[in-house]
């Protein structure tokens, strides 16, 4: 393992990161937004690092609780538990405390559709929808504690299967409507779902992507499922068949049930949902989330680093596939009685204009996207957003990967007319809630930091040994105190939860990031330094695009690297070595590219794929990656003493530089 990107002794790369760190842009709170803030106290931080157990129970208080709890925290390092003792129910939060309050009549969630439809549901509509969506899922004989795998595109289906779900206490599995049948059949399977939600199709650029089908195919190796739900959303376009017996539609689920629907007293500690996630492994890690801390730590942070007030309208661009959409669209947001839009389209459909229209048409006043997605705008071009009036908004947001200065600087002025604070916020799958960010009304920002911990969290960026690195040097980033919302284990493999996170740096967990400090304090994140890429904030493990590859009956060997990528942050290249008898060429490429899309999913097809005689490796027969990326980002070579056979990478330089010449 290579200490972050940055550090790979590539002098390009050093000289990048040592620009960041020379970031001398500064950008002080607005003052009008002090004075109203939800978070206006610089005092959070002490007191909170102070009295962790104390913090988050105040946070918790402001929640619902069927029972209290007798214990905030037990921490046996590496298990936690918090609010040990404590009864609620998250969809409770989310929804029936407010539709029994003054927001009953306020929208929930605004939902765009693709086409231009839409759907406004009030708290009172949500709360019907989802208790009668509970009891259709009871009827199906979902008991608590069954599990639920919901497939399906950004529909208000989605939030209302999950928010119906947590309401019975039966533990959903979200798998993003981009993946394949392979990939939900994995899911489905590691899970043992019984039920699955999904949809006839989904819209994808005017196009349809069809879900029913992939569960079809998917199904054909699932033998826990004995219902699915079928969402009609596409209707004829998908071409979708009925499985008599097996499948029902969502209107026949809810066909004649009540909306009375009590929500279950769920323990803090029952399982929430298991949200699948990349590692350095082929086969992805279930992440597990429980109820009660997970719900205190979303919602705190949802309302004191996006400083939500009730009369905003709030919109996470995310897909609720992941765990952002989780998080910072469903449960944080509407634990707090906020407005969530939520987008069914891409940001190019029917043109490039299409998220300001939005943000136009709806008055969004904090608008939570990714580095990727801004740099595409930026690519667009300044024409699109000054066609809008984007007056409305007041707070922005960026996740996913190291946000670059350049277009942290464009966001900053472009989008938020030089006004709104940019929350530039770091987190995991598996830390449910954000953690190193920007409080808007209290944090100086530098662009492309992430700044410091949330209140409560403690931070540190270690060397190999353990120990802590000054100011500037390049580290590992770990986590040092527990957190509510972190995650409790890996779904059927506990082994693995203490093996990965916690193993490395015992009693501290492990982040899988490179990080360094400056002489203020404030973070900035480097990338992973592990076999994980982020493609346009998608986390797809190198090994399981390699797994993909060497599927193929073609393929004899593959190593996959993520290189950096202007738009993506990296593009997938795949160096692949085939077996004797096939020939490599232009079509070949092509079918393996599709190859990976079908196995995995369109997210991780292949940007290039190089065919090599031979691949550098080790004396100890291990892939050289770094020497790979050199290649692919057409660098000279890094050091290859420890290679078995240098020359081997020297051949497959000079074949591809040939090329390039050519
Ligand atoms: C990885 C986690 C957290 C929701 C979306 C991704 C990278 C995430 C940032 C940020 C730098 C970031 C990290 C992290 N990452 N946010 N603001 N700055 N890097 O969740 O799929 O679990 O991926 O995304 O590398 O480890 P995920």
């Amino acid at each position: 393992m290579s200490v972050a990107k940055g550090d790979r002794g590539d002098p390009a790369e050093k000289e990048r990161l040592e620009a960041l760190l020379q970031e001398s842009r500064r950008f002080p709170p607005p003052a009008a937004m002090r004075a109203a803030a939800n978070a206006g106290d610089p005092k959070v931080y002490d007191a909170a690092a102070r009295d962790l157990e104390g913090f988050w129970a105040e946070q918790a208080e402001a929640l619902d609780w069927f029972k209290p709890w007798d214990k905030v925290l037990d921490w046996q390092s590496p298990w936690a538990k918090w609010f040990v003792g404590g009864q609620t129910n998250i969809c409770h939060n989310c929804v029936d405390r407010h539709a029994a309050s003054a927001r009953r009549n306020k929208a929930a969630i605004i939902w765009e559709g693709e086409p231009g439809d839409q759907r406004i549901l009030t708290y009172g509509q949500l709360q019907r929808e989802v208790a009668r969506f509970a009891n259709g899922l009871k009827r199906l004989g979902v008991a608590k504690g069954d599990r639920v795998a919901i497939y399906l595109g950004m529909v208000p289906e989605l939030a209302i299967a999950m928010l119906a779900c947590a309401r019975i206490g039966a533990p959903h599995s979200i798998v993003f409507g981009g993946f394949s049948a392979d990939a939900l059949a994995d899911r489905i399977n590691d899970a043992q779902a019984k039920v699955l939600v999904t949809a006839d199709g989904a819209w994808r650029r005017g196009g349809v992507v069809p879900l029913k089908a992939n569960a079809d195919a998917a199904l054909r190796a699932c033998p826990t499922i004995s219902k699915v739900v079928v969402v009609e959303r596409v209707g004829a376009a998908a071409q979708a068949e009925m499985q008599a017996g097996r499948d029902i539609t969502w209107e026949e689920t809810v066909a004649g049930v009540s909306a009375d629907c009590p929500c279950e007293k769920m323990d803090a500690e029952d399982m929430l949902f298991i949200l699948y996630t990349s590692g350095t492994t082929g086969k992805p890690k279930g992440i597990v989330h429980t109820t009660g801390g997970y719900m205190t730590g979303v919602s705190t942070t949802h309302r004191l680093i996006f400083d939500i007030k009730d009369t905003d309208v709030y919109w996470c661009t995310a897909d609720i596939g992941w765990v952002t959409g989780h998080s910072y669209i469903v449960y944080g947001p509407l634990a707090n009685g906020a407005t969530s839009l939520m987008y069914e389209g891409s940001p190019d459909h029917p043109d490039r204009g299409r998220f300001w229209s939005i943000c136009e048409k709806y008055g969004v006043n904090i608008l939570y996207t990714a580095p990727t997605s801004i740099r595409t705008f930026m690519r667009w071009g300044t024409d699109w957003p000054k066609r809008y009036d984007l007056s409305s908004l007041r707070l922005l947001g960026s996740v996913g990967e190291p946000i670059n200065p350049e277009a942290w600087m464009w966001y900053h002025e472009h989008i938020g007319a030089g006004r709104c604070p940019i929350v530039d916020t770091w987190w995991q799958t598996e830390t449910g809630m954000i953690l190193i960010t920007p409080l808007p009304a209290l944090t100086t920002t530098k662009p492309g930091s992430a700044t410091r911990p949330f209140p409560g969290i403690e931070a540190q960026v270690l060397d190999e040994r353990g120990d802590p690195v000054g100011p500037g040097a390049g580290g590992y980033l770990v986590l040092t105190r527990p957190w509510p919302a972190m995650m409790r284990t890996i779904y059927g493999d506990s082994e693995r939860y203490v093996r990965q996170y916690w193993s490395r740096y015992p009693g501290k967990y492990f982040t899988g990031d490179g990080a360094k400090v400056d002489e203020d304090g404030d973070f900035w994140l480097l990338g992973r330094v592990d076999d994980v890429m982020n493609v346009s904030g998608h986390r797809i493990s190198t090994y399981e695009v390699e797994s993909a590859l060497v599927d193929h009956p073609g393929v004899a060997e593959a190593a996959v690297i993520g290189r950096t990528h202007d738009v993506k942050g990296q593009a997938i290249a795949a160096f692949v070595t085939l077996k004797e008898a096939t020939k490599g060429s232009d079509a070949l490429k092509g079918e393996l590219r599709e190859h990976v899309a079908h196995k995995i999913g369109p997210i991780a097809r292949p940007d290039d794929i190089y065919f090599a005689a031979e691949l550098p490796k080790t004396r100890s027969a291990k892939i050289m990656r770094r020497l790979l990326r050199d290649i692919a980002e057409g660098r000279a070579l890094g050091d290859t003493t420890t290679l078995a056979d240098p020359s081997v990478v020297q051949r497959l330089k000079e074949q591809y530089e040939e090329k390039e010449d050519a």
